[in-house]
C-alpha cells in the first residue's frame, strides 16, 4: 500500500523524492501568542512549481511556451502539453468544464462509494451504503449486537453484529443498551480515502482481484476517459477503461511516491482527473533518488501517464484548502444552490482524484 499520511523523517534514508515531499507537505505554525493557539500553515516556496494554467494562458495569447514544455501535435480540441524530458507524460489544463467537474464531484461522493464498489471503510465496517446521504441527514452508523444463541452455563454467546444508519433521536430513545458502538456518517465521510470502480483493486495484495463482485465503469465516465486518453494512445487503438481508483484528500492528506505497475500494458495511459482544491503533484524519475518536478493540479485538469512516464515515481504531497489557494471560486459559485450546499461544504476543503486504467 503506497498511501501514506506520514512520511519517514529519518534524514539518513531520505531520498530526493522524500525530501521534496517534505518540502511541500503541510506543516503548521502554532502561534503561541494567540490565546486560541490558532494553527497557521507554514508558507511554502512555490516558485519552482510548474504552472500549466499560466502556460496555457500565455500560449493562448502569444503562442509561446517555456523551455522544456512542448505542445503535442494532435487533433484534440484543446492544447495538450508535454514535458520534453518526460516522454509519455501529458497535461491537459482545464480539460473539464465547470459542469463536468460538478458532475464528477457529485458522482464521486454519492454513487462511486456504493457497494459493490469497495472503499477504505470495507475493512472495518463491511459494505457501507448511502454514506453521503447519511452524512447529509446527520445519521450515525450503529453497530448492534444481537444475541442469537448462547450457552447459559458457559456464558458464551453467539453474537452477530449488524450495522445500520440511525438518527441520533432514535439512538437516544430506543437503542440504549443494545448498541455496541456508533459513529457519525460525517466522520466516515471525512475519513473516506478511496473507492474503486470497475475491476476491484486489492490494496493488501496491490493487485486487481477479478473475483470480487463489481460493476462496469459507468458509461459516461468510460466515454470521457476514452476521449481524454486519445492523445496518449498508440495510433489506431482505443483506450478500454476497466478500473478506476478514486482518491479523496482532506487538508494535510498526501499520496506518497509510488508507481502504478499492476496493469499489463504500460503503453496504455492512466487517465487522471483532478477535482476540487488545488494540489501539488510530484513527477519523479525511475528511482526515488531522482529529483522530482513539482506542478500544480487544479480542478478540471487531466494528466495522462503512458509508456516511459509509467516508470516514474509520482505522488501528491500537498493540497491547498485555504480560500485563496484552493482556486475553486468558479466551482463554489456553481455549487451555491441550496441543494448543493452539502457538496460545496465537502469540496471547499477537499480534493478528489479519479484515475482510470486499462488493466489488460
Ligand atoms: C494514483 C495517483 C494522483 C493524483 O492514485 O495512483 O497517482 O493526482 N493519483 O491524485
Ligand atoms: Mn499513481
Amino acid at each position: 500500500m503506497y498511501r501514506s499520511d506520514s512520511v519517514k523523517d529519518d534524514d539518513a534514508e531520505r531520498t530526493a523524492f522524500r525530501k521534496t515531499e517534505k518540502q511541500y507537505k503541510l506543516y503548521y505554525n502554532t502561534n503561541a501568542k494567540s490565546s486560541k493557539k490558532k494553527k497557521l500553515p507554514i508558507p511554502v516556496d512555490l516558485s519552482e512549481v510548474i504552472d500549466f494554467k499560466s502556460i496555457l494562458e500565455s500560449y493562448a495569447s502569444d503562442g509561446e511556451l517555456p523551455i522544456g514544455v512542448s505542445k503535442l501535435e494532435c487533433n484534440f480540441d484543446r492544447p495538450v502539453f508535454c514535458l520534453v524530458d518526460c516522454p509519455g507524460f501529458y497535461f491537459i489544463a482545464a480539460a473539464l468544464s465547470i459542469e463536468e467537474q460538478c458532475r464528477w464531484i457529485k458522482e464521486s461522493l454519492v454513487s462511486f462509494p456504493q457497494p459493490p464498489n469497495r472503499t477504505n471503510h470495507n475493512a472495518m465496517y463491511g459494505a457501507v451504503h448511502d454514506l453521503f446521504d447519511a452524512a447529509k441527514d446527520r445519521k450515525l452508523l450503529v453497530e448492534e449486537e444481537k444475541i442469537v444463541g448462547g450457552d447459559s452455563l458457559t456464558g458464551v454467546n453467539d453474537n452477530v453484529c449488524s450495522r445500520r444508519w440511525a438518527c441520533s433521536e432514535e439512538l437516544d430513545s430506543s437503542l440504549g443498551g443494545k448498541t455496541c458502538k456508533s459513529i457519525p456518517a460525517s466522520v466516515l465521510l471525512r475519513k473516506l480515502r478511496w473507492s474503486t470502480l470497475g475491476l476491484q483493486f486489492d490494496w493488501s495484495k496491490r493487485s486487481y482481484n477479478v473475483s470480487l463482485p463489481h460493476n462496469k465503469i459507468p458509461d459516461a465516465l468510460c466515454q470521457l476517459a476514452k476521449k481524454m486518453a486519445a492523445p496518449a494512445m498508440p495510433v489506431g487503438e482505443e483506450f478500454k477503461p476497466e478500473a478506476a481508483i478514486v482518491n479523496y484528500f482532506g487538508s494535510g492528506d498526501m499520496l506518497g511516491g509510488h508507481l502504478d505497475d499492476m496493469e499489463a500494458d504500460w503503453n496504455k495511459p492512466i487517465v487522471s482527473m483532478s477535482l476540487g482544491c488545488k494540489a501539488i503533484f510530484l513527477l519523479g524519475g525511475k528511482s526515488r533518488n531522482d529529483q522530482p518536478l513539482a506542478m500544480f493540479l487544479r480542478s478540471g485538469d487531466i494528466v495522462l501517464m503512458s509508456g516511459e512516464a509509467r516508470e516514474r515515481f509520482h505522488g501528491v504531497p500537498r493540497i491547498f484548502t485555504d480560500t485563496e489557494n484552493a482556486e475553486i471560486t468558479a466551482l463554489e459559485k456553481r455549487l451555491s444552490d441550496e441543494n448543493d450546499i452539502c457538496y460545496l461544504d465537502y469540496i471547499k476543503t477537499s480534493r478528489i482524484n479519479i484515475n482510470i486504467r486499462q488493466v489488460f
